[in-house]
């Protein structure tokens, strides 16, 4: 057996630390070095026109072993691919400037002019705003569905659905969808590909491949970089699906640098250490919010309090660091917690060491009405924390203190 095959996820013969740690590298690396350089090059030179000739040759039958020019890769990037690909059990990655390119550019590679998306209704702003202002300009129209409302999926597949889009968790109220399901009806009822975005859950959490998603999608800016100091995103799925998107990906060209690529590698290698403490913090803290008297609600799949709780606990095996939770107050008192936190920094994102809190109705959703962000379930009461990797009792106490002030 292939080194390669002996660690893939699959046959389960290497646990997820061992897998972030060596998936997707040879041990023989240049020069003898443990990690993977950074190939800072724009261009892959030959050393003789003939051998150009016969690399061209080889690329056009799909069998190029070399590198070439930088937006098509480079080996820092193989690596980073490879590593994704054995951590999702798929069989092909490819890794893009940011989530929003990977989300961008998987959608325009498989939706066509005429053709029809189904989005979950609670996904990123910016996924929304891509189906809902930027592709119905390119004859693509989008029906947004309640995330974990099968049947409204059921009513809105198209023949010429194209590709169903969803979050799991979804942002920010962490919705669980059953993956497993609506992949046998989507299958069953059109030729559209269903791509989750497992951004919120990663794949130590959540193995949306093997439930019988065709494309995976993840804003590595988030847990699979950790570090709060990237921007990149990631596509995973089949060979063939990942070549159909690297065709269209050659063209838009957001391609990730390749020292964002090694930070990737590098941030990989501790993803399963990081998720076990993430999945610890957002438990006790979730549980510790929804006690508290100036809570109203607390969402967490992980709380049996939660509307998808069960299914989460069938689907998932952690819940992520992301707690969302309303407060009891008017928009000031929520401004005087968020000011009065000292350990999470208020800001977007989420996924990284440091915790950091984000008031999505002032921020994302400022430009809507109230009445528009209270369909979209954006309160002004409403916070999303994603707990970083510090000691819980610490989050727990500094959020004690700030809650005095609600
Ligand atoms: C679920 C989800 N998908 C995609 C994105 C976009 O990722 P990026 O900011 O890396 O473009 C985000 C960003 O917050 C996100 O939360």
């Amino acid at each position: 057996m292939s080194k390669k095959r002996a660690r893939g996820h699959k046959d389960r013969s290497l646990g997820f630390s061992t897998l972030s740690v060596h998936g997707g590298q040879d041990r023989q690396k240049p020069d003898d070095s443990i990690t993977t350089p950074i190939f800072q090059t724009s261009t892959f030179v030959f050393r003789s026109l003939a051998e150009g000739v016969r690399y061209a040759r080889l690329r056009s039958q799909g069998k190029a072993t070399r590198f070439e020019y930088g937006r098509y890769g480079s080996p820092t990037h193989r690596d980073a691919e490879r590593k994704i690909a054995e951590l999702e059990g798929a069989e092909a990655a490819l890794v893009f400037a940011s989530g929003m390119a990977a989300v961008s550019t998987a959608l325009l590679a498989l939706v066509s002019q005429g053709e029809h998306i189904v989005c979950g209704d609670e996904v990123y702003k910016k996924t929304r705003d891509l189906c809902q202002v930027v592709l119905p300009r390119f004859g693509v129209e989008t029906t947004f569905i309640p995330t974990t409302d099968l049947r409204a999926l059921k009513r809105a597949l198209r023949p010429n659905t194209a590709a169903v889009l969803l979050e799991c968790p979804t942002n920010p109220r962490l919705f669980v969808p059953d993956i497993a399901r609506t992949a046998r009806l989507v299958h069953q009822h059109c030729s559209a590909r269903l791509l989750v975005d497992s951004t919120f859950a990663t794949p130590i959490n959540l193995r949306p491949l093997e439930l019988g998603a065709d494309l995976v999608i993840h804003s590595v800016t988030k847990y699979l970089g950790g570090h709060n100091d990237i921007l990149g995103g990631a596509a995973t799925g089949s060979k063939e699906l990942i070549d159909q998107v690297f065709e269209l990906h050659k063209y838009l060209g957001a391609v990730m640098d390749a020292h964002c690529a090694y930070l990737l590698i590098r941030g990989l290698k501790t993803l399963d250490v990081r998720m076990r403490k993430h999945n610890e913090n957002g438990l006790a803290v979730a549980r510790f919010l929804a006690r508290h008297p100036k809570v109203k609600t607390t969402y967490y799949p992980g709380l049996p309090s939660h509307p998808d709780y069960r299914r989460a606990r069938r689907q998932m095996t952690g819940f992520g660091g992301v707690v969302s939770f309303e407060l009891k107050g008017d928009l000031k008192a929520v401004g005087r917690f968020m000011d009065a936190l000292t350990i999470p920094y208020l800001g977007p994102s989420l996924g990284g060491v440091e915790s950091l809190a984000y008031h999505p109705a002032s921020l994302t959703f400022n430009e809507l009405s109230a009445k528009e962000r209270t369909e979209l379930g954006i309160t002004d009461q409403l916070i999303r924390l994603s707990c970083g990797i510090e000691d819980a009792d610490d989050l727990i106490a500094d959020l004690k203190q700030a809650l005095k002030r609600v």
